[in-house]
């Protein structure tokens, strides 16, 4: 957004560099905060392996201009994210916009010869990693662009570019990659590949217990550090976010599965939105995970203790994690992602600390053989305290003489397995465990309509792991928390087994006594997905499930040009689920916006689950195909939202199937046709 300050911190990184000896600066594109912990690991085996100093970097926060003054023995990585349709991360934006541009200017440029010109990155080395996802159309596209235009630009790559598909395995592809990494970094940077002494591990976090302290100046889950001035306007970002006062009602609830519809007040924050874009909500994490971890560690009996937690690396960029001074509880509750998989790394960063031989082998095992490591930790779904209480079963450390502990399940938290892990420093746990993140939801009420409200629509994502042998439930992060403040507040029963969130405190999440009051923090993310400009434009919807969310948008805005007495096209939704009587989503709603949207404008549905076969979206737009295709004739967009893997898939397909039979084209001109409208924005995806 344009209302950013102009931050006071210095942007020449290359200054920064000079200023503290850093040889190697690794730059992150990150959205949800993967990309910044690779280039954490990048960094601390740099320094930690290899004895080369090296700085993290938020695009953002630097001015990449003078990339052209970097020297020549230095070396630039770029570990970057692609996002939806081939997308920038949003802290990437100016970097991708300078480099896109056909004439971009470097610091140095005006003082550049005529001759070369062209190459005004020739000092610059540098390494490009990139991350995406494979059922994206535009896979990886954001890295592939920047480590072309680099060389492009005269730059000299030093390694092999390396891609990792978050649909299968992002980890995997990013160990893989640092094989070729490593030699050719060494290579580079004239250090020796092979240290012979790789010393004791150098903790990148200090943390202190503090015994004085002011209570007041104690967080206790606010995302971050208060202000110093208070005289500035407050921007809500990514960095900020805002807490907004939310309401909630159920759209349905069917044996376990509840879906809500949520109304987030933007109150008098400076905060706006537009139809289509994304909302982020920062959840928090539940009580049993938290008293799992806790317990495994030996933390269990001082979760209230305050504690500072800086960097060791006084000139690091992020001297803390979060928001310090806190407790332990709030960093396990709010700070970071205790629910997550741990990656193979960060279990073989425990292998020293584990209590007993058993378990140090076993744990060694888990971290690293691939297969081990799938079938006990990935595909059961297991975070790092349930990973942690299976090692040390393993290693035979669960003798509890309580009984009543014993019986307890792996689902409720087995502290049996108490204190097992004591040794780990704690440090070694911030450093290794993400920060809890935002989750992103399409936003589901009009932006014309309602400018100061946002609705959501959200489905509770609980599961029963396939690959795990017992009785597990998995809860999604944000969804449950967000079903739990609904909860509270209308007073119903869980669900049996249904983990506790604390909804009341200090972090924004609170309740008032009364329970008036709910807030939730938030944040805007802008998408591209937009309903064309020219409303007589036709659209063509396609969104089974709460993929639905931003059509309900998207059919309420045009309604409301409609009564604008504004010309409206043809507006067709696909919709989807199980049953009509069921999960039917916003059925009382569609009636009377369709009524108002006039007789070319219709929902059709596809109820999978009330017929012998599945009907699903894809069957019913085939149906439609002669109707669907002449409405792409005369120039409709396609918007399709919802599950990513197969869904957006088999619609792709239908929409090439409709061109062959209809629009009289081959399988090949089918395929081009539907690509074409993908490249001028007349195919679009919000898929997940
Ligand atoms: P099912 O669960 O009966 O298989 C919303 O989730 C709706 O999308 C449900 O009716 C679901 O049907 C359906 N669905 C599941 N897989 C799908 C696919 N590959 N394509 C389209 N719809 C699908």
């Amino acid at each position: 957004s344009s209302e950013k300050p102009t931050p006071k911190a210095e942007r020449n990184f290359v200054k920064i560099m000079k200023e503290q000896g850093r040889q190697v600066i690794i730059f992150y594109g990150s959205q949800t905060g993967t990309a910044e912990d690779y280039a954490a690991r990048l960094a601390k085996e740099s320094s930690q392996k290899y004895n080369v100093s090296c700085m993290t970097a938020d695009l953002e926060l630097y001015d990449l201009s003078y990339l052209d003054t970097l020297p020549k023995e230095c070396l630039a990585i770029f570990v970057l994210a692609t996002y939806g349709e081939g997308e920038p991360t949003d802290n990437a934006v100016e970097f991708w916009d300078m480099l896109n541009d056909e004439s971009v200017e470097f610091s140095q440029s005006e003082s550049q010869s005529e001759s070369d010109s062209g190459s005004p990155l020739s000092n610059l080395r540098f390494i490009v990693f990139g991350l995406g996802n494979k059922t994206y159309e535009h896979y990886n596209s954001v890295c592939r662009t920047v480590d072309k235009r680099l060389e492009q630009l005269g730059g000299t790559r030093v390694c092999e570019r390396g891609e990792g598909d978050d649909d299968s395995s992002l980890e995997d592809d990013f160990l893989a990659w640092q094989e070729t990494l490593w030699p050719a970094f060494c290579e580079a940077m004239g250090v020796d590949e092979n240290p012979t002494s790789s010393g004791p591990r150098q903790p990148t976090y200090k943390v202190d217990e503090l015994d004085s302290f002011e209570n007041d100046l104690v967080y206790m889950g606010e995302i971050s550090e208060r202000p110093k001035d208070s005289t500035s306007a407050i921007v809500y970002d990514a960095k900020r976010p805002f807490a907004a006062t939310v309401t909630s009602r159920e759209l349905f609830f069917v044996k376990d599965r509840h879906c809500l519809h949520m109304e987030i007040d933007l109150g008098d924050s400076n905060l706006s939105y537009q139809t289509g874009d994304h909302i982020a909500i920062w959840p928090t994490n539940n009580e049993v995970q938290v008293k799992r971890l806790a317990s495994i560690l030996g933390l269990q009996d001082k979760l209230d203790r305050v504690v500072n937690v800086s960097s060791v690396d006084a000139a690091a960029s992020k001297q803390h994690p979060f928001p310090v001074p806190t407790t332990y509880r709030t960093i396990f509750r709010h700070y970071l992602d205790i629910c997550a998989i741990p990656s193979r790394q960060t279990l073989m960063s425990l292998v020293d600390f584990a209590p007993n031989d058993a378990s140090r082998a076993f744990l060694q095992t888990l971290a690293t053989d691939k297969e081990a490591y799938k079938s006990q930790v990935s595909e059961p779904v297991r975070n790092l305290g349930e990973v942690l209480e299976l090692v040390a079963r393993a290693g035979k450390l669960d003798q509890d003489q309580d009984q009543d502990r014993k019986t307890n399940t792996e689902a409720n938290g087995n502290h049996s397995t108490k204190g097992a892990f004591e040794a780990v420093p704690f440090d070694l746990v911030v450093e290794s465990i993400s920060r809890l993140q935002p989750r992103y939801y399409s936003i589901s009420s009009s932006s014309k309509e309602s400018p100061r409200s946002i609705s959501v629509t959200v489905v509770m994502l609980d599961y029963k792991p396939q690959k795990s042998n017992n009785e597990r439930t998995v809860y999604g992060v944000a969804t449950n928390y967000l079903w739990s403040i609904h909860a509270a507040v209308h007073e119903l029963e869980k669900p049996v087994g249904y983990p506790d969130y604390v909804v009341a405190g200090p972090r924004g999440s609170y309740m008032n006594d009364d329970k008036s009051v709910v807030k939730v923090p938030v944040h805007v993310r802008r998408s591209q997905f937009k309903l064309p400009r020219n409303p007589t434009v036709p659209v063509i919807m396609v969104g089974p499930g709460t993929g639905v969310a931003p059509f309900r948008a998207f059919v309420r805005e045009r309604a409301a040009q409609k009564l604008d007495k504004k010309p409206v096209g043809p507006t067709v939704l696909f919709f989807g689920c199980r049953h009509s009587q069921q999960d039917y989503l916003y059925a009382d709603e569609w009636p009377g916006l369709f009524e108002t949207l006039g007789e070319d404008s219709r929902i059709i549905t596809a109820f999978s689950r009330e017929h012998a076969e599945k009907v699903y979206v894809q069957h019913r737009l085939e149906q439609e195909g002669e109707e669907m295709w002449g409405l792409l004739e005369r120039g409709a967009y396609v918007y399709v939202c919802g599950d990513a893997k197969s869904m957006a898939k088999d619609v792709q397909h239908t929409f090439t199937v409709i061109a062959q039979q209809y629009g009289n084209k081959t399988e090949e001109k089918a395929a081009e046709f539907i690509k074409s409208l993908r490249s001028t924005g007349r195919y679009q995806e919000d898929v997940w």
